[in-house]
């Protein structure tokens, strides 16, 4: 049993004694004294404790922005982190931050330490970013005072100057060696057998992915944590195969992960995946913990249903099972997962060349922001007709759902306009949409109903890109 946790922080180890349920942004400020890295929200929006995180084997094995604020010390352990004091050398700071510094590009300086770490994360793996994917990195920092203009021009000034420093040694790899300090106790598990057996061990344990769900929980709720136990280095749960039929992800996947892999073949999941969150979420939370967590407004789930995935899961007694993604769902927040088990992994079939599909989120704003709405749709035409389809909705239920009823009402018949009117009017059957300050159940079933005749444009190639949608 470990009492420490082990990581490399701007280069050099580090191994220190604290729970290790400790949040990384108290851990780097307080005990480790790096007070450059801010903390804003604790929620994982504003961007003001971003830090690089680079995690062997996760993410292509290079650094990428992450939120300390909602990440625990358990998780780093064997990590390598570059905080905003690791981004100059020798007192000189980084050609970013000197162009931040010439241009003007802070004023206030509470957003600049986290703005600075994470455009050095995109700089450091993109020497080119073209400025969409400079404004992307973006997306999960906030400034109210500069302005972006400013410090998207310092980002163009500085591309193709910055390269990470090299880190010292790793002190210390990733291990399955329980870690425990001041009464709570973390376990790393490895394979999915020694995750099954910390479930079995540590029945009551927070089972930890990502943690860009649980940690807002926890900052929101106080949560006790004293027992954790981390997915992140379960080698069956970081798997990643692609064959010709499909991609089967590993539940403890990155969405940057997925995005790399279905991001070309599948561009509509691709433009879905890349208003996940921010660069910093994408980095950190998992597919797994994206179905895991059975949000109603999830934005996985409806996209997987429609691409017809499917999920296996394992009971604690190792006994695993596959079934239809769709049919994992049972009520609010209430799955198939058996008692203290594990979801494995999801399958995701390719589509065929006379299948289509595109996925649509709407939401009050386009980057960082929860849908009120998510409408994924699935299509395989015969001639003008529709043979099959499947139309599934996350925002417009207790749980993703395929709207059955209107998807009987379009089978055999050519996809025109009339026949989605026709089939939007049974929606309010199939489905049982919420009002709330995102929406009201009247709005939530016009968009819903909007988004297929959207589908029907898209194929017929009449539509534009829309940035709000
Ligand atoms: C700022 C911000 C923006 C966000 N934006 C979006 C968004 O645009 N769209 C969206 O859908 N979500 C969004 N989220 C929510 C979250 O990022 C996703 O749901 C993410 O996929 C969760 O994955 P995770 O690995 O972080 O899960 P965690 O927080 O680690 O876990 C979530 C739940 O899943 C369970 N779990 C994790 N792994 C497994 C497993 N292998 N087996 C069984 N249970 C498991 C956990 O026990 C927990 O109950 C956002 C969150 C934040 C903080
Ligand atoms: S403090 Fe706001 S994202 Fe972490
Ligand atoms: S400079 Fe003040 S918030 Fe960005």
């Amino acid at each position: 049993m470990a009492q420490a946790i082990s990581f490399t922080m701007n280069g050099k180890p580090v191994r220190v004694s604290v729970r290790p349920d400790t949040t990384v942004l108290d851990l780097i400020r307080g005990p480790l004294g790096a007070t450059g890295t801010k903390e804003g929200c604790a929620e994982g929006d504003c961007g003001a404790c971003t830090v690089l995180l680079k995690r062997e084997g996760i993410n292509g094995g290079v650094a990428n922005a992450a939120n300390a604020c909602i990440m625990t010390a358990a998780q780093i352990d064997g990590a390598e982190i570059t905080t905003v004091e690791g981004l100059a050398h020798e007192g000189v700071l980084n050609l970013l931050q000197e162009a931040m510094a010439e241009n003007g590009s802070s004023q206030c300086g509470f957003c600049t330490p986290g703005i600075a770490v994470a455009l050095t994360g995109l700089l450091a793996n993109n020497s080119a970013p073209n400025e969409e994917q400079i404004h992307d990195a973006l997306a999960g920092n906030l400034c109210r005072c500069t302005g972006y203009r400013p410090i998207v021009e310092a980002a163009k000034k500085a591309a193709g100057k910055i390269q990470l420093a090299a880190s010292a040694e790793t002190s210390h790899s990733a291990s399955s060696e329980e870690i425990s300090f001041d009464g709570a106790v973390a376990r790393c598990p490895t394979s999915l057998a020694e995750l099954l057996q910390a479930r079995r061990e540590l029945p009551n344990a927070t089972l930890l992915a990502g943690g860009t769900d649980l940690g807002v929980a926890r900052a929101a709720y106080e949560k006790d944590w004293s027992s954790i136990i981390v997915t992140n280095n379960v080698k069956e749960l970081r798997q990643t195969q692609e064959d010709a039929t499909g991609w089967t992800f590993g539940a403890a996947v990155t969405w940057q992960e997925v995005l790399n892999h279905v991001g070309e073949a599948l561009p509509s999941f691709g433009t879905l995946i890349r208003r996940f969150g921010s660069t910093q979420i994408r980095s950190m939370g998992t597919i797994g913990g994206n179905i895991g967590t059975a949000s109603p407004i999830g934005d996985g789930p409806p996209a997987l249903i429609a691409l017809g995935a499917k999920i296996t899961f394992a009971s604690v007694d190792g006994a695993q099972k596959t079934m239809p993604l769709e049919d994992f769902f049972l009520d609010y927040r209430k799955t198939e997962l058996p008692q203290n088990g594990v979801i494995v992994s999801v399958h995701i079939p390719k589509p065929k060349a006379d299948e289509h599909f595109r996925v649509y989120k709407v939401s009050k704003r386009y980057d960082q922001d929860i849908s009120t709405v998510c409408g994924a749709f699935w299509i395989k035409m015969s001639g003008d007709n529709i043979e099959d389809v499947r139309l599934a909705f996350g925002g417009m239920a207790a749980i993703p759902k395929r709207a059955r009823q209107a998807e009987t009402a379009l089978k055999g018949k050519p996809l025109t306009a009339e026949n989605i009117f026709a089939a939007g009017q049974l929606l309010g059957e199939d489905l049982t949409p919420l009002t709330d300050w995102r929406g009201s159940a009247t709005y939530r079933e016009q968009v819903a109903t909007a988004l297929i005749k959207r589908f029907m444009h898209d194929l017929n190639g009449e539509t534009v890109e829309v940035m709000a949608l």
